[in-house]
Formats: C-alpha cells, sequence, structure tokens
C-alpha cells in the first residue's frame, strides 16, 4: 500500500456496531478499508457506497478456508495491511454458565478467539514478510474484569489478552499486537447485555470519531502493551 495514499485497513465484523463506524471514519480521513461480516446485505450495501479500492466481503472468520481465500484476495489487490483489526465477535445471551448450551458456548469460542487465530494465520505472514503493520485484537473491559452472565464472552475476552501478549512475543522487530479495550459503546452487542441502560453510553459513530486516530497513531512502540481507547 502506498503510505501517500493512505493506510490499509483491514477489518473483522465491518457490517454493524464499532466495525462499522471504524470503517466510515477511516475511509472519510482517505484510508483505505477491507472489511467482512457475515451478513450479504450489509456487504452489498457497503460495496454499493464505498467502491475500490475499498472492499467488502462477506465471509464468516469462523472458517479457515474462506478466511484464507478472501485473505489471499486482499493481499494480491492491496498487499499486506498496514492494521489488522481483529473486530468481530459475538456475546451469549446473559445466562449463568450452566444454562449456557453447548452450541451457543462453542459458537462464542468459535468466532471469538478461533476467528482470530484465522485472520492471523492468514494475513499475519505477508505483514512479517514486509516487517510492518500493527494487529489489534479486540478485547473488553471483560477481558480484565469479569461479571455474571457473561461468562463464556469473558472467556474469549481474557484468552484474547494472553494470546496477543503471546503474538506479541513472536512478532520480528517493527511490527506490533495489542489487545484493545475499546470501553464501553452503544451497539447491538451492548444492547444484548445491558438492556436499555446501553442508551446511556456514546453511540459507534462518536466512539470513532477518537478511536480511529488514537488506532492510526499506534506503532512497534506499542507492541505487547494491553491498551484502551480514548473515552
Ligand atoms: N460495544 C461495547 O461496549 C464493547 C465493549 C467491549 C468490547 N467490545 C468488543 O468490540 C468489538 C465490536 O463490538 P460491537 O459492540 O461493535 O458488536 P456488534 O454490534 O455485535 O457487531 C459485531 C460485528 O461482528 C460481526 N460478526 C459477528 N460474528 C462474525 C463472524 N463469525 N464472522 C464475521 N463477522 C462477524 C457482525 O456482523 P455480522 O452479523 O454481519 O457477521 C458485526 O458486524 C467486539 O470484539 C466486542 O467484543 C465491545
Amino acid at each position: 500500500m502506498d503510505k501517500a495514499k493512505g493506510r490499509l485497513v483491514v477489518i473483522t465484523g465491518v457490517t454493524r456496531g464499532l466495525g462499522r463506524a471504524m470503517a466510515d471514519e477511516f475511509i472519510r480521513l482517505g484510508h483505505t478499508v477491507a472489511g467482512c461480516g457475515r451478513s450479504g446485505e450489509r456487504i452489498e450495501e457497503l460495496r454499493r457506497t464505498f467502491r475500490q479500492p475499498h472492499q467488502f466481503d462477506a465471509v464468516d472468520v469462523v472458517s479457515d478456508e474462506p478466511v484464507r481465500a478472501w485473505a489471499g484476495r486482499i493481499l494480491e489487490a492491496l498487499g499486506p495491511p498496514d492494521l489488522l483489526l481483529n473486530n468481530a465477535a459475538v456475546i451469549n445471551r446473559n445466562a449463568p454458565l450452566w444454562q449456557v448450551s453447548a452450541p451457543e458456548f462453542s459458537e462464542v469460542i468459535d468466532v471469538n478467539i478461533k476467528g482470530v487465530a484465522n485472520t492471523i494465520r492468514h494475513f499475519v505472514p505477508a505483514m512479517i514478510e514486509r516487517k510492518s503493520g500493527v494487529i489489534v485484537n479486540f478485547s473488553s473491559g471483560w477481558g480484565r474484569s469479569t461479571d455474571a452472565e457473561v461468562a463464556p464472552y469473558c472467556a474469549t475476552k481474557w484468552a484474547m489478552e494472553g494470546l496477543t501478549q503471546a503474538l506479541a512475543q513472536e512478532l520480528p522487530g517493527g511490527m506490533a499486537a495489542v489487545p484493545l479495550n475499546p470501553g464501553i459503546i452503544n451497539t447491538d452487542m451492548l444492547r444484548s447485555c445491558f438492556g436499555s441502560s446501553a442508551a446511556q453510553y456514546p453511540s459507534a459513530q462518536q466512539w470513532a470519531r477518537r478511536a480511529v486516530p488514537f488506532l492510526l497513531g499506534l506503532n512497534a512502540k506499542h507492541n505487547g502493551q494491553s491498551l484502551s481507547a480514548p473515552g
């Protein structure tokens, strides 16, 4: 990617919430976004709104082969990302752990942990070859503390902290991997766990105005730091 024309930002979970707001803001600031999400309808809407070089694809991060194919297309067309934002995640419906069904538990683990490993497996080798780029794995306040009724989600976000710290130890100089707690933002996910009190929190658009410049400021010096987005 030609830095003079802005950075290349890969974002998972770009169809709603923080992912969509980040895509809008990076593009507004002149950067190029390659994003994915599962909703084909929302991906079509993004394609109509943002033409090439931006690229939007319906990809479920849980499945390794489609992620490999998606990464191959992006790397071929645009080169290695400057920023890889592993943002896609799901949360369990509020319930004590013993009431969470095995399929629901598996879905949270598959999206929030295996999905992140899948994008790292297929995007990071090209970043390593170029010896530059920043990987941001979305953690949570619940990656550093806990609450009742969100145990599966907490497990995955604590996993993000450990996975990312270990990855940081593996990267060559010039690169960084960080777990990021974005704060508390009024999205579908927050409405699922907070109910109507989610409305007290900032919108994803308000959040992105501050978070995107912060993300653009990350560099090799931040490698391995457990970070929080500006509130
Ligand atoms: N909102 C908060 O207050 C808060 C607090 C702490 C941490 N976080 C973290 O911030 C990130 C964004 O959260 P959010 O609030 O924006 O959530 P959200 O509103 O629920 O949006 C989640 C996004 O992830 C996508 N996604 C889910 N499963 C996917 C899969 N298997 N493959 C591809 N995309 C998938 C969804 O799109 P599709 O349904 O189209 O796939 C959607 O675009 C998450 O990592 C979350 O854990 C959020």
